[in-house]
């Protein structure tokens, strides 16, 4: 996913009057829109940017590979740490927040979407004894010539991969993601998002505060407790139900 083939072919799109439209990835479409029939990724079936064809070859387990690369090249995945790589790929493939992260020049990829800790530990957790032959998953695979992702290096267990869950969620996919500060304007693939995005900046608009210890300013704090009491809101509503 997120390949530069696609990448270099999408930029030469026009990206004119996208206000939070899709990514131009290869599997995207141009607006999201309802998808009622998702075999997976089913979180955003009121509103994708996947159609529910693609969610098909995700609805499987063991998951062996979406589009051209293999989820198996180091043998196949636990359950756990499989439904994880899913809420990725579903977010990635499927969100119609995903564009509000777009990067600036490759407008198939998506850059510095706020994950929560919480995420990124459970992740982490998940994984941890699966085993991976790449730090980097969108720039350390060999590619031959049909586009299929092969090893260069061997097979080594996600715990010795990446320290911790924010070493994971930080350079999995290159810089797509990092941890957030705060524990309510993040994002963790489910529900809450809905809230969460509602008091998210996008990327643009926000200043990258790259390990200088950017003390929150007034504003991002009133975010943050506006975000933080509409949570709390959402869960009484929704007993708790999930997870
Ligand atoms: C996670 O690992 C990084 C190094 O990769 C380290 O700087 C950081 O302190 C670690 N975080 C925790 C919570 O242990």
């Amino acid at each position: 996913m997120l390949r530069f083939a696609v990448i270099l072919f999408a930029v030469i799109t026009s990206s004119t009057c996208q206000k939070y439209g899709c990514l131009e990835g290869d599997t995207h479409k141009l607006k999201p829109s309802p998808e009622p029939n998702m075999h997976e990724c089913t979180l955003y079936s009121k509103s994708s940017c996947c159609y529910a064809d693609f969610t098909v070859q995700l609805a499987r387990s063991p998951v062996i590979k979406i589009s051209n690369s293999y989820w198996n090249r180091c043998g196949q995945l636990s359950k756990p740490c499989e439904d994880f790589m899913k809420k990725i790929e579903c977010f990635y493939r499927c969100s119609p927040y995903a564009a509000r992260w777009i990067h600036p020049s490759y407008t198939a990829a998506i850059q510095s979407v706020p994950l929560c800790q919480n995420f990124c530990d459970d992740w982490y957790e998940a994984c941890k004894d699966d085993s991976t032959c790449v730090r980097n998953w969108l720039t350390d695979w060999e590619r031959d010539r049909s586009g299929e992702n092969r090893c260069k290096n061997k097979c080594i267990q996600y715990s010795e991969m990446y320290t911790n869950g924010t070493d994971m969620c930080q350079n999995m996919w290159g810089k797509s993601f990092k941890v957030s500060k705060s524990s309510c304007l993040c994002l963790q693939m489910n529900k809450k998002d809905m809230v969460a995005v509602k008091y998210l900046p996008s990327k643009s608009s926000e200043e990258s505060s790259s390990s200088s210890s950017s003390s929150s300013s007034s504003s991002s704090s009133s975010e943050e407790r506006a975000c933080q009491k509409k949570l709390l809101k959402f869960k009484k509503l929704k007993g708790e139900e999930e997870e």
